[in-house]
């Protein structure tokens, strides 16, 4: 299943991973990361103020912004309500996956081993979603676990960050990678919006350093 508006979501290919504590933050960390070249963003349904931040971020309309973090199918409408264009989730959940699709919402569930992809496969799903990536093995377990599965691509996330972002984008069945490390909690509450804007822009110049974007 190709999903139209993921296919443009990966060509930014890093998603920065967000858990926003004050929807107040939402403008600024939007800014912040258009200037460092990245626009795009998961919001996590972490924190009571996603969907208020998901709602802020997605009027702007010069952003792409997901949910992630979605665990349940009311968090699913919570999200499009607010603006989502597509849901993220750390595992493979049926009634969320089957939910998403049935509305023609985007939706890349967590998976970690083949059980897993063979659950989305019987989905029609084609990206997915690899966390918590370097805890599970990283690179090395992606090639072996996505090596019988040739239509499948994913987003590995978890313990990514400069120093290894770059080896997971150059590997053919990465579509894109998901982080935190350039939105961290800390800094977007502390109101360091330069600092998440040059470690955006760190990040966009790593990522251009690989393969042109998937599509
Ligand atoms: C997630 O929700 O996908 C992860 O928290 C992101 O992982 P990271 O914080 O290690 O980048």
């Amino acid at each position: 299943m190709a999903f139209e508006s993921l296919t443009k979501i990966l060509d930014h290919k890093i998603i920065p991973v967000v858990a926003i504590h004050d929807a107040g933050d939402a403008l600024p960390l939007a800014d912040a990361l258009i200037r460092g070249g990245l626009p795009c963003a998961e919001i996590t349904f972490r924190t009571a103020a996603a969907a208020g931040a998901i709602e802020a971020i997605a009027k702007r309309g010069d952003i792409d912004v997901g949910a992630g973090t979605v665990l349940k199918v009311e968090q699913v409408q919570q999200a499009v309500d607010a603006g989502a264009t597509f849901i993220v989730a750390p595992g493979f959940n049926p009634k969320v996956v089957a939910y998403c699709i049935d509305n023609g919402i985007p939706v890349t569930p967590g998976v970690s081993n083949p059980t897993d992809i063979e659950m989305a496969l019987d989905f029609g799903l084609e990206i997915l979603k690899f966390f918590p990536a370097e805890a599970f093995g990283g690179l090395k377990t992606l090639k072996a676990m996505s090596a019988p599965y040739t239509m499948m691509r994913f987003i590995p996330t978890g313990g990514i960050g400069p120093g290894n972002v770059l080896d997971y984008l150059k590997h053919p069945k990465v579509a894109a990678c998901g982080g935190s490390w350039m939105v961290k909690s800390d800094l977007i509450a502390a109101g360091q919006f330069e600092r998440i804007t040059e470690l955006t822009r760190e990040a966009v110049a790593i990522a251009a350093q690989a393969r042109p974007a998937a599509s």
